[in-house]
């Protein structure tokens, strides 16, 4: 009973030995493996090791071996071979050879040792043999080239982690030395662009690949199309990754373990793949998670997180694949795999592989569209399992460094997002009021007296505390300061209903409208947040936001900032503010009015586009064939009337212009003046609108002496 748990321990750590474990134990059992043992073969496979492990000869042989070529190692390094010859002869041979056993057959070997002859490799063995020095050259070269390669393995998986330190460094710096030059030129260096600087910003930095950001194939499979700057990051990455697999790979011929220049180039390719794939779960984890501090240091968006943390999991999973085919071929020819695949690493390792192409699967945008929801419970318990599976994939093999600071990653993460819970207050009660049939604004009260808590531009997870609302599920939603009167130390979300979990609090509004006729109902939430990178709007002279619809949110409290700043500064560094909003219908006014009233009574000029009639389907050649109604607006309903009633309180001319079909982006960006200030273009909406924006700002900028920018404060609908 006694040696029972350490048996079991056994077994399941001395199936996953391979051949670099123990390298000086691999050279005895390969060099020993040529002679005659009465086994009919001198293959490595189950059958035949096992039938050596039975044979007290050989078992002299390869542990007196063990001590003559490790004579000049420490007394550890032997003995760590030990364990790996018994770990052998326990998984393949099932006989179990403790360590003590295994160092008094040595003993007694020595006195029947003999030099090894030509004949020993035709007739069979019956005393133990030492080692030829001469003979035993060829295997040392052999295994010491193999090993060799693996360090080099090792060296080229850990240039992953550089290349990601660089260009996370890069970017650091790059955004802090903005951020230093904006501070101490208070905006002045950005009047006069050099013609490099806007041919950068125009093609690499501010455009993406294609004009559309997403594109639809085969009817709603949609995909995203990143920035051009993300897709140059990522080519690097792939150019290091072909690198970081195939060069420095070399073939030494012969060779006792892989004859064969094709069979030795897939054998250190399967440990190249391995030890690639191993260095990039870390990193793929932490662009994963919510409070990755590289967003802010770097002032990347979340979304160009996300597209590394896809591509790094791509190039995971690539090289993951390539190694588990690379020794499902290996073994399938040494016809064993069939005892390969009983070992409980293996069968990890292919848990391991599979996942990995599970979650890459179910994580597309087609998929995730479909059903988010389950893709949320395949992407957080997968990867969970995936973790494990890695865990007993190389629990005996090393490198659990690496998994080791996964798990790190993972807990750390989950221990800030409490964190971030608890500072906001944990549970408390928020008002959420159904504005129409897609639209719901949810009222938060500050943790703390004042409305200055949250950033412009930040966004906060939200978890609705009821059963009906799914409660372990937390949704992004972006702040909005709130500046209406009753309201001055609250903050507000408003977002649009979709299938999942908006649309259930949907229902139950409308439940409880049926009920109480109220049109509002408390429901305890936890906010977790602030997220988003901190970038206060403060170089550019002139701010154009371009809102679609709820896209009004984020860029309200980005406006919001800019006043409250230009409230507090001499009137020299004041700002102007545009605020350019696309509605369907007026309905849209009359919710946010008194947060509009804000930017009237602070001087920001309002421009209201009504597509009342538009359908959102009508695409660009209807609306020339309609003719020139683009440009015809009309003013009309009471709405209308009001907002010009403000004309007149400020110096600023507001319009409310009502379309009869969608209204061109272009002509929208083209009438902003750009002539005189330094202008920032922010653009928040559907996709579709955030891709005209960019492209009409883009063919401003490149006509232009003045600085202007754009900026994305988007989220995908
Ligand atoms: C940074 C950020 C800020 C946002 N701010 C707002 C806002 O102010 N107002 C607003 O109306 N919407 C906002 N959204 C979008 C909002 O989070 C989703 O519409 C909402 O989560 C949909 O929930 P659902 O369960 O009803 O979605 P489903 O009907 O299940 O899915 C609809 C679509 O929403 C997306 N989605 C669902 N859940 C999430 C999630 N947890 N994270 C990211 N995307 C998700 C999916 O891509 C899916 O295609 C924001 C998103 C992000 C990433
Ligand atoms: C000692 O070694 C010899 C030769 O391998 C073997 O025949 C014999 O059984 C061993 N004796 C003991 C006590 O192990
Ligand atoms: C150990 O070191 C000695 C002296 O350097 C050398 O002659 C001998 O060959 C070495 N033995 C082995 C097994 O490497
Ligand atoms: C080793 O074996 C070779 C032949 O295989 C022989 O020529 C040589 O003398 C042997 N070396 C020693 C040290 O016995």
């Amino acid at each position: 009973m006694k040696g029972f748990i350490p048996l079991l321990f056994l077994l399941i750590s001395v199936h996953s030995l391979t051949i670099i474990d123990s390298i000086l134990a691999t050279k005895c059992v390969y060099y020993m493996k040529q002679f005659d043992w009465g086994c009919g073969s001198t293959s490595n496979s189950a059958k035949y090791y096992s039938c050596r492990c039975h044979n007290v000869d050989w078992i002299g042989s390869i542990t007196n071996c063990l001590e003559s070529e490790g004579a000049n190692d420490t007394s550890e390094y032997i003995d760590h071979a030990y364990r790996h010859i018994r770990g052998r002869c326990l998984g393949k041979g099932h006989i179990d050879w403790p360590v003590d056993v295994l160092k008094s057959y040595q003993q007694n070997a020595t006195s029947y040792l003999q030099e090894p002859t030509f004949a020993d490799k035709k007739i069979t063995l019956s005393h133990p043999i030492s080692v030829n020095s001469t003979g035993f050259e060829y295997t040392d070269r052999t295994f010491n080239h193999i090993y060799a390669q693996v360090i080099r393995s090792q060296a080229f998986s850990w240039g992953y982690i550089f290349f990601i330190t660089f260009f996370i460094s890069l970017a650091t710096a790059f955004n802090f030395f903005r951020i230093f030059i904006i501070r101490y030129t208070n905006g002045k260096h950005i009047n006069n662009p050099t013609s490099l600087m806007t041919k950068i910003r125009c093609h690499i930095v501010n455009s993406n690949l294609r004009h559309d950001s997403i594109i639809t194939l085969f009817k709603g499979f949609r995909f995203q199309i990143p920035t051009r700057l993300d897709t140059l990051v990522i080519a690097f990455f792939g150019i290091y990754m072909v690198l970081a697999t195939c060069a420095g790979i070399s073939i030494e011929l012969p060779n006792q373990y892989q004859n064969g220049h094709m069979w030795q180039l897939w054998d250190l390719l399967g440990y190249r793949t391995a030890l690639g794939a191993f260095a990039l779960i870390p990193p793929t984890f932490f662009f994963g998670i919510r409070n990755n501090p590289f967003i802010n240091l770097t002032g990347s968006s979340i979304s160009s997180f996300m597209f590394y943390h896809k591509w790094l999991a791509f190039g995971m999973s690539l090289q993951a694949l390539i190694h588990s085919g690379v020794w499902t071929a290996y073994t399938i020819r040494e016809g064993d795999y069939s005892s390969w695949a009983a070992d409980a690493y293996w069968i990890w390792g292919v848990v391991g592989t599979t996942l990995c192409f599970l979650i890459i699967f179910s994580s597309m945008m087609w998929f995730r569209d479909l059903c988010y929801e389950f893709f949320l419970i395949i992407h957080k318990s997968f990867s969970i399992v995936f973790i494990t599976a890695m865990w007993y994939h190389c629990n005996t093999l090393g490198w659990m460094g690496w998994i080791y600071s996964t798990i790190v990653i993972y807990v750390y993460d989950s221990v800030v997002r409490f964190i971030w819970i608890l500072a906001n207050g944990g549970a408390k009660p928020a008002k959420i009021t159904k504005l129409n049939d897609e639209l719901i604004r949810v009222l938060v009260e500050c943790p703390n007296k004042s409305n200055d808590y949250w950033y412009a531009g930040a966004f906060a997870y939200i978890y609705f505390l009821n059963i009906r609302t799914r409660f372990y599920q937390s949704h992004p939603f972006s702040i909005m300061k709130s500046k209406r009167s009753r309201e001055r130390n609250c903050y507000a979300f408003v977002f649009k209903t979709h299938k999942g979990i908006t649309n259930k609090i949907m229902n139950e509004l409308n439940r409880n409208f049926k009920v109480t006729g109220d049109r509002s109902k408390y429901i305890n939430v936890f906010v977790e947040g602030p997220y988003g990178p901190y970038k206060p709007l403060v170089a550019h002279e002139q701010y154009v936001f371009i809102a679609g619809g709820v896209g009004f949110t984020p860029v309200y409290s980005q406006a919001v900032d800019i006043i409250e700043r230009n409230n507090k500064n001499l009137k020299s560094h004041k700002k102007l503010i545009k605020f350019i909003w696309i509605v369907k219908n007026s309905e849209y006014y009359k919710f946010f009015k008194e947060d509009l009233h804000y930017l009237f009574e602070n001087d920001v000029e309002i421009e209201i586009h009504i597509t009342r009639n538009a359908s959102n389907n009508i695409d660009d050649k209807t609306e020339e064939q309609e003719g020139n109604i683009v440009n015809n607006f009309s003013i009309s309903s009471e709405e209308n009337i009001e907002l010009l009633q403000y004309k007149t309180s400020s110096d600023y001319y507001h319009k409310a212009i009502e379309h009869t079909s969608r209204p061109l982006i272009s002509d929208i960006v083209q009438n902003v003046d750009v002539s005189q200030h330094s202008t920032m273009f922010i653009a928040s909406g559907p996709s579709t609108l955030n891709d005209d924006v960019r492209a009409a700002v883009n063919h401003l900028t490149k006509g232009s002496r003045i600085r202007i920018d754009y900026q994305e404060d988007s989220f995908i609908f």
